[in-house]
């Protein structure tokens, strides 16, 4: 039986509301399965939320809330949002779960058991605002520690670690080898990886006294203390996927579980060092999952305001909500998923997002869809001749097979952005040929060639758009569906199984005598408010 591709992304904390770049996030991630589903796979996209730990229940506490309530709240706006988004999930992982905490607990059980977790004592100085053990790395040049730490204290505090820098060798062996290599995309990220690797040294703390944090999942071998919310959360990928942590054996795992695992987790560049880089891999290591069972790691890059990092403290946040409102959805993931590099920061510019929509989807695909149905309505009554593939013009296979190169180089390595590019600089051929071909005056001309040649030029349009709107549906769905009904294309599969399919992308499927519908704009112009 063949795996799903099974797809997950960061679980975002529920102390504030969603903003862009969780929405960049979960649309890239979102996109990613779409195109697997594209290609016939069988996907399982989880994402969720990370309800846990200090911030939550500081946020809780100022607002007045228990925090379980408090988290609930959060975590229906991301809901809302995703859905509003059209974000389509197979699971939802919120760490509050009764099924995560028995998982999280059963982990924490088996490696305190098989002593890769054990008690000791830190003393040191520790700042009460921050509630954090200070080292020499948070001192100032005045060898002093700064006024962000508040009152400071010598505090002594027993704590459970996990043995971290015991898997060291092992996690710089595996990240050399053959299968890891090449675990973190893009590459630069795997040498900082590496780098931060051979630096690693000591444990990691993995509980907080409950007199201190009480927001978590308690240690099943030690009620005083809650586990730390890093560890709690990066078993979400396990845990809401079917993980028994009663058995150590990989392959003894339920087999659907073993069907799903390895994920491709999709995070930003933030939470690769040392979370995911280093933790996750040592945690599932310690659990006993071979090399081969070992996540990918597809790390993304941020969003910035005018170059400066977005915070709530600058005032600069950008909200995803009032944006998919203001210009629709699909406007919205359509400017996410092409106007950033994969793997680099990009600048969030609501101009831009205007400028992208008008641009590439109210003139340059929208007009092609609208002029060509027109064409086909008032020359052909809406019927099409079909030009078999060999006697298509050389313009527009060679055209053609270039879009399918640059769209199937541009899957591995999931950048959507090259993607798209592909399919709008076709689109632009195609609004040039008809330019170039001039069908208004082909239709004047009673020469039978002429008119043949209007045949020609109405069917090479038309399969082109139902070509575009396949390669299109992972980022526009709901405009990729516009465009299939207006082409009275494959109608009666609608809601029953996958509408678009990747083996559908061979030029002259539309069959000889089919009939077109009529043309409504899918993408009209934004027009921006005078400033
Ligand atoms: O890190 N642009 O949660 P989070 C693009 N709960 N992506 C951004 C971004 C921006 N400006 N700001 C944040 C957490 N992100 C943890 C994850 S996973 C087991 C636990 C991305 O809400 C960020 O890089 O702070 C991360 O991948 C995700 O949003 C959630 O961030
Ligand atoms: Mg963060």
């Amino acid at each position: 039986m063949p795996k799903p591709f099974y797809i997950t992304t960061a679980i975002d904390y529920t102390n504030g509301a969603p903003h862009i770049g969780h929405a960049y996030e979960k649309v890239l991630a979102d996109v990613i399965a779409r195109y697997h589903r594209l290609k016939g796979d069988e996907v399982f996209f989880l994402t969720g939320v990370d309800q846990h730990g200090q911030k939550v229940q500081q946020s809780a506490e100022k607002v007045g809330l228990p925090p379980q309530q408090f988290v609930d709240e959060i975590t229906a706006k991301f809901i809302a949002l995703w859905e509003k988004l059209e974000v389509r999930y197979d699971g939802w992982a919120a760490t509050t779960d009764p099924l995560h905490k028995k998982c999280v607990q059963g982990i924490l059980q088996r490696l305190y058991d098989e002593e890769q977790i054990y008690k000791d004592k830190q003393e040191g100085y520790y700042s009460v605002r921050q509630e954090q053990f200070l080292t020499d790395k948070e001192r100032g040049s005045d060898g002093e520690f700064g006024p962000q730490w508040g009152e400071i204290e010598h505090r002594t505090e027993e704590n459970y670690y996990f043995r971290l820098a015991q898997h060291r060798e092992w996690l710089l062996g595996y990240l050399q080898s053959e299968r890891g290599r090449d675990c973190v995309t893009p590459h630069f990220r795997q040498v900082e990886l590496v780098n931060a690797v051979e630096k690693l040294s000591g444990d990691l703390c993995i509980s907080r006294p409950k007199s201190r944090l009480s927001w978590g999942i308690e240690l099943p071998f030690d009620r005083d203390y809650v586990n730390y919310v890093w560890f709690d959360a990066l078993t979400n990928y396990i845990s809401f996927a079917g993980y028994d942590p009663t058995i150590s054996s990989f392959i003894l795992q339920p087999s659907s579980f073993q069907n799903k695992w390895p994920a491709l987790h999709v995070i930003g560049k933030d939470i690769l060092i040392p979370a995911h880089g280093i933790y996750w891999p040592i945690m599932l290591h310690a659990l006993g999952f071979p090399d081969e069972q070992m996540p990918k790691l597809l790390v993304h890059g941020w969003w910035n305001i005018s170059g400066a990092k977005m915070s709530k403290s600058l005032g600069n946040v950008v909200d995803p909500d009032s944006l998919a409102d203001k210009y629709g959805a699909e406007a919205l993931r359509y400017y996410l998923m092409s106007d950033i590099v994969s793997g680099k920061d990009a600048d969030f510019s609501e101009e831009r997002l205007v400028e992208r929509h008008n641009s590439d989807l109210a003139n340059s695909l929208g007009n092609l869809l609208n002029r060509t149905l027109n064409m086909v309505q008032r020359y052909r009554g809406g019927g099409l001749t079909r030009v078999s593939p060999e006697r298509t013009s050389a313009d527009v296979t060679s055209g053609y097979t270039e879009l399918v190169r640059r769209f199937e180089a541009a899957l591995p390595t999931h950048e959507s952005n090259r993607a798209i590019e592909a399919v709008i600089e076709n689109v632009s051929f195609f609004n040039g040929f008809i330019d170039a071909n001039a069908p208004w005056a082909l239709a004047k001309s009673s020469a039978p060639s002429d008119q043949a040649r209007l045949t020609e030029v109405l069917y090479d349009c038309t399969e082109s758009i139902r070509i575009f709107a396949i390669l299109i549906s992972p980022v526009l769905p709901a405009a990729a569906e516009g465009i299939f009904d207006q082409l009275n294309w494959k109608m009666a599969l609608a809601g029953r199984e996958e509408r678009f399919s990747l083996g559908e992308v061979k030029w002259g499927q539309l069959p000889d005598g089919h009939v077109v519908g009529k043309p409504m704009p899918l993408f009209p112009r934004i027009e921006r408010d005078p400033a």
